[in-house]
């Protein structure tokens, strides 16, 4: 089975970072406590076929599919609001940490992992994906555990006169429940901003097994489940959205450009001057890498891949106008309904429906390593010759640089816990990807992305070098749980975590202490990049360390 392939250097490695769990002798309690409460899909049983099966679906970094791993002592599939409660109140009371799964795309795997030896329960969400779209009113609520692909497909297809549409990523199978705890950018976000933007109201679990909806939660918690990173808060049920109105076409165009080096330094020059400046409607994102699909052989090239919310006609004037390097002939564009560019963008193959967005399964599993930064002043055309160059003697590395501007800039960097907004022009996501498991590349891949990754220090935005939060990067800093609120060693939780908390949130870091602290002082809802509470002497003693 492919979720059962590793190196062993790897396998090493990550039993010093996750050691096997002791079996905890609660489970027979969790078992009686489920059925007691109504909720029968489960198994504490591990390495039988419907564990197996559960827990590898939506393992998407095969990096985390190996066997040494510590696996959960018990995986729940809760399939309605009261199972969801019960599921997070048996584990609490058989003192298994949880471990919430809605697409299981975390880029470290944290929703089916914990470290330190921690005992813990998968609660995975993937029963809980229904879709109600109220066409007249515009809206949408959601359950978490559906995916982006389940959201477009039941907005395309609900019945309104003109086309609807939400702002959220392209990929199908990335799940709504830790996508908009993170922010969700996408093809829209230039338009109408990112999902988490677009949140009217949720229904959270609380980690004491209250259901709170956003009158009951408060302002400062809706504002912290909206971009404050997932598995913190609670388990969020479901999340009310604003949909938004696209025209009936819209364009759409994927373009392959190869070259020397210089050459294609030149054309992102031209692209970052562009794109971020474009008019809102313009989506307009910049692959780079060795070894690009679209390029269809060995080499360097850049892929440029644009949605426009309009006629092909005026994308071509404007990009003339705007962005001649590119050259966008007339056959390299297309026009098509929004919810067939989500299609063409998917990822999916190229003869894919409608109905594929549907499909819940990713069905190329790669093993990959992803970081990210923002770019706030153009970076110099040596610099850009420089970074092709060194990017070329990888070819498992590839860059995804993703145009800000447009409704990002208009909100405020407080607005939501994601900060990323007036100011950032792009942001680049340095990614490296393999699809076999060759003994010690691994080793290779992870430290070549890590001299590449301070490489680009210089060229990035500093003070401190922010990073984007669904772009999970362990390499940041992480926190080792022992108990609810003690952390291994001695440090201090909060400002051990103020080190990865304001890479991702910027100034926001310590309004979300506040809120961890007053809805969940025990710390219930933790994983290695979560934000933490106040310990008790720091509430009731002010600042003073002890
Ligand atoms: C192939 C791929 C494409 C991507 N494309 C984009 C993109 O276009 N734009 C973008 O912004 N990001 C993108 N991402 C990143 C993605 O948004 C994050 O990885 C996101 O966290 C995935 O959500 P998930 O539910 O699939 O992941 P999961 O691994 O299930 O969850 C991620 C985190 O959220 C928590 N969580 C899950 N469900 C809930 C819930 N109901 N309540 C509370 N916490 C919960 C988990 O415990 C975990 O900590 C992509 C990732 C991949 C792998
Ligand atoms: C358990 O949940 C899974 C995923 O939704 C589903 O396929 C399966 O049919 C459920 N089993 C039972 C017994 O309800
Ligand atoms: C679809 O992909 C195949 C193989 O990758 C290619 O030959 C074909 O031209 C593509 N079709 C379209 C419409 O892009």
């Amino acid at each position: 089975m492919d979720c059962a392939i590793a190196s062993l250097l790897l396998r090493l490695l990550l039993f010093f970072l996750f050691p096997e769990p002791s079996i905890p002798a609660a489970l027979p309690d969790l078992a009686s406590c489920l059925r007691l409460s109504g909720v029968h899909n489960f198994s504490v049983a591990k390495n039988t076929p419907f564990y197996d099966r559960i827990l590898c679906f939506s393992i998407q970094n095969r990096r985390f599919s190996t066997p040494r791993l510590p696996r959960p002592a018990a995986i729940i599939l809760p399939h309605d609001l009261p199972s969801l409660r019960a599921s997070v109140l048996c584990c609490r009371a058989a003192s298994l940490t949880i471990r919430l799964r809605s697409g299981g795309h975390s880029y470290e795997g944290l929703s089916y992992l914990a470290s330190g030896g921690t005992p813990f329960a998968l609660l995975d969400l993937m029963s809980l994906h229904r879709v109600e779209v109220d066409a007249a009113a515009g809206t949408a609520w959601l359950q978490s555990g559906a995916t982006l692909g389940q959201l477009y497909h039941a907005v395309s297809t609900a019945d309104s006169p003109t086309p609807l549409a939400f702002s959220a990523g392209s990929c199908p199978t990335v799940g709504s429940g830790g996508h908009i705890a993170g922010g969700g950018f996408g093809l829209l976000s230039r338009k109408y901003g990112l999902a988490a933007d677009n949140v009217l109201d949720a229904v959270l679990v609380s980690p004491d097994g209250r259901f709170l909806d956003r009158a009951a939660m408060g302002e400062d918690l809706f504002w912290a489940i909206r971009g404050g990173g997932g598995g913190t808060w609670g388990a969020v049920y479901a999340w009310k959205l604003q949909l938004q109105s696209v025209p009936n076409r819209v364009s759409a165009f994927t373009l392959n450009r190869a070259g020397s080096n210089r050459h294609l330094a030149g054309l992102i020059d031209a692209w970052q001057k562009a794109a971020p400046v474009l008019p809102d409607e313009f989506y307009l994102s910049c692959f780079v890498g060795g070894s690009l699909p679209e390029s269809g052989r060995a080499g360097m090239s850049t892929t440029f891949k644009g949605l426009f919310l309009g006629p092909s006609r005026k994308a071509r004037s404007i990009l003339a106008d705007r962005f001649p390097e590119l050259g966008l002939r007339e056959w390299e564009i297309r026009e098509m309904s929004w919810i067939e560019s989500v299609v063409y963008f998917s990822g999916l193959k190229n003869d894919s429906s409608v109905d594929d967005l549907l499909d819940r399964e990713l069905h190329e599993k790669t093993f990959f390593k992803g970081k990210s930064d923002y770019v706030r002043a153009h970076i110099g055309l040596p610099d850009l010759i420089r970074m092709v160059t060194l990017l070329s003697t990888e070819p498992k590395a590839y860059l995804i640089m993703d145009p800000y501007g447009g409704a990002m800039a208009r909100r405020h960097a407080n607005d939501l816990p994601f900060p990323h907004r007036a100011g950032n022009l792009y942001a680049i996501q340095h990614l490296i990807q393999w699809s076999e498991d060759e003994d010690g590349g691994r080793e290779g891949y992870l430290r070549w992305l890590h001299e590449w990754y301070e490489f680009m220090g210089p060229l990035v935005s500093n003070g401190p070098r922010a990073a984007y939060v669904n772009y999970l990067d362990l390499d940041l800093g992480y926190t080792s749980w022992t108990t609810t609120t003690t952390m291994e060693g001695s440090g201090d939780p909060v400002e051990d975590s103020r080190v990865w908390g304001e890479r991702y949130y910027l100034g926001n870091y310590d309004r979300l202490v506040q809120v961890k602290t007053n809805i969940d002082p025990h710390n219930v809802f933790r994983n290695e990049q979560s934000i933490p509470p106040l310990t008790s002497s720091h509430r009731f003693s002010g600042h003073d360390d002890a």
